[in-house]
């Protein structure tokens, strides 16, 4: 690799790697909000694993069922790319449908992430559904693509995630602030227009 080359990798994990775990836990703080029995239920889970100021350990994070649960769902209801895209390089055939070489397809992501036909109305991802792409069958939950391309930070991510919330369910119970406003918005990323605002009280 030349030196611009390592330099560019370096801006990709930066852009790949910030932006879209940081929006992860701001929708999370949002939806834990709104969903004040799953805020109680996942801190549960956390005090009985960690105590109220223990920093959590790496394996006790693998055994956190409810707060994962509950970071996937985020990021299929809010995921932070809401589309996908890809470039075919030769004809090929899609669903009956011959393309030519050069075609951008867009994978809305977001879209497949709501469908109440594949999701029911009462849907909530499950840890097994988070695969690493290489089964045949179309995704219904792909927040971090799918195929060969598929994030290579997703383990990462989720971990990184799993320790801010374990660390925010300790010490704070939070709430949304009377200016809240939702309006889930695209730049780049999913994130909230107007920010969020969260009221954070000490436990
Ligand atoms: C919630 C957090 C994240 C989400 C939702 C996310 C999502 C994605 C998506 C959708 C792609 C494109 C996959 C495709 O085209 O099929 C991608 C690629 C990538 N992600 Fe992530 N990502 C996250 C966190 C991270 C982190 C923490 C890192 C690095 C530490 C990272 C590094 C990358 C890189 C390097 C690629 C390009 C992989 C390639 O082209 O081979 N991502 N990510």
């Amino acid at each position: 690799m030349t030196t611009e080359d390592v330099v560019e990798e370096c801006k990709l994990l930066y852009l790949a790697g910030m932006e879209t775990t940081s929006v992860l836990l701001t929708w999370a703080m949002v939806l834990l909000s709104m969903h004040p029995e799953w805020q109680d239920r996942a801190r549960e889970e956390v005090l009985a694993l960690s105590g109220m100021r223990n920093k959590p350990e790496y394996d006790g994070l693998s055994r956190l069922k409810t707060v994962t649960t509950i970071l996937l769902e985020v990021l299929r209801l809010y995921p932070p790319f809401i589309a996908i895209s890809r470039k075919t390089y030769k004809v090929v055939e899609i669903g009956g449908v011959t393309y030519p070489a050069g075609v951008v397809v867009d994978l809305p992501v977001l879209l497949i992430h709501h469908d109440a036909g594949i999701w029911g109305r009462r849907a909530r991802v499950q840890a097994g559904q988070v695969r690493r792409g290489v089964s045949k069958a179309p995704p219904t939950f792909f927040p971090f693509g799918w195929g060969p391309r598929a994030c290579i930070g997703q383990n990462f991510a989720l971990l990184a995630a799993k320790m801010a919330l374990t660390m925010i369910l300790q010490r704070f119970e939070f709430e949304l602030a009377p200016s809240y406003t939702h309006a889930p918005h695209t730049v780049i990323t999913l994130h909230p227009m107007h920010g969020a605002q969260i009221r954070l009280t000490a436990i």
